[in-house]
């Protein structure tokens, strides 16, 4: 199987954790575009779906499917989100496609998150992915500095500004052995808007599509 064949794997069977009737959190990258058309297929079962994104807010409407505004909802009982990396813990690395911010937002409100990954996604510790940072663009050269200091290597994604109309720096070279640690320090760096760690609201279950079939893994 192809990867994209993984991914689509991955996505269909996050469809049994779709309840009737509710409100669905919904992620952002290629993985989430495949969960977003098999979506479209019980769209007349849902009651909608509350975006992490611009992009995926496209998809959605493209299929028909109704969009909620975060701010008028309390009850989330499922949000189900790809990642770039996930370690034995569930804890993420996200952010790739840029989405973070409102990706842990959404997150936040969810009573369960899905992961949905492909194989090589399943990584031992978290780091090789470069790590990305949002940041208010007047901070960006001192939130460089000081992820320096933390023994990183930034590089300010360039061409590319956030929903938010932030900038990201892909902060590399960093071996993250206390995801839930780093995520709260990086947190306290001034300028920075969030981390693209997803530790301290990782994922409750992992639905890892290997070459064998769609693993399960639920948090411990
Ligand atoms: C976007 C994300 C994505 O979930 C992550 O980048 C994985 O993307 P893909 O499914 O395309 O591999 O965090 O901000």
């Amino acid at each position: 199987m192809t990867q994209d064949e993984l991914k689509k794997a991955a996505a269909l069977a996050a469809l049994e954790y779709v309840e009737d009737g509710t409100i669905v959190g919904v992620g952002t990258g290629s993985t989430v575009n495949h969960f977003i058309d098999g979506l479209a297929s019980i769209k007349d079962r849902i009651a909608g779906a509350v975006s992490s994104s611009e992009a995926s807010s496209q998809r959605l409407a493209a299929h028909g499917i109704a969009l909620r505004d975060l701010n008028d909802i309390t009850d989330l009982p499922v949000y189900v989100d790809g990642a770039d990396e996930i370690d034995a813990g569930l804890s993420m690395i996200k952010g790739g496609g840029g989405a973070l911010t409102r990706e842990k937002i959404v997150a936040a409100v969810a009573t369960r998150f899905i992961c949905i990954c492909d194989a090589t996604k399943r990584v031992e510790p978290l780091g090789r992915f470069p790590l990305p940072v949002e940041v208010i663009p007047m901070a960006r050269a001192y939130v460089e500095r000081r992820l320096y200091a933390l023994g990183g290597k930034p590089v300010l994604r360039t061409g590319f500004v956030t929903d938010n109309g932030n900038q990201i720096l892909d902060v590399h070279g960093l071996r993250i052995t206390a995801p839930h640690a780093l995520e709260s320090e990086l947190n306290q760096i001034v300028g920075v808007v969030s981390n693209g760690l997803f530790a301290h609201r990782g994922a409750d279950i992992l639905l890892l599509a290997t070459s064998t079939g769609v693993e399960r893994l639920v948090r411990r």
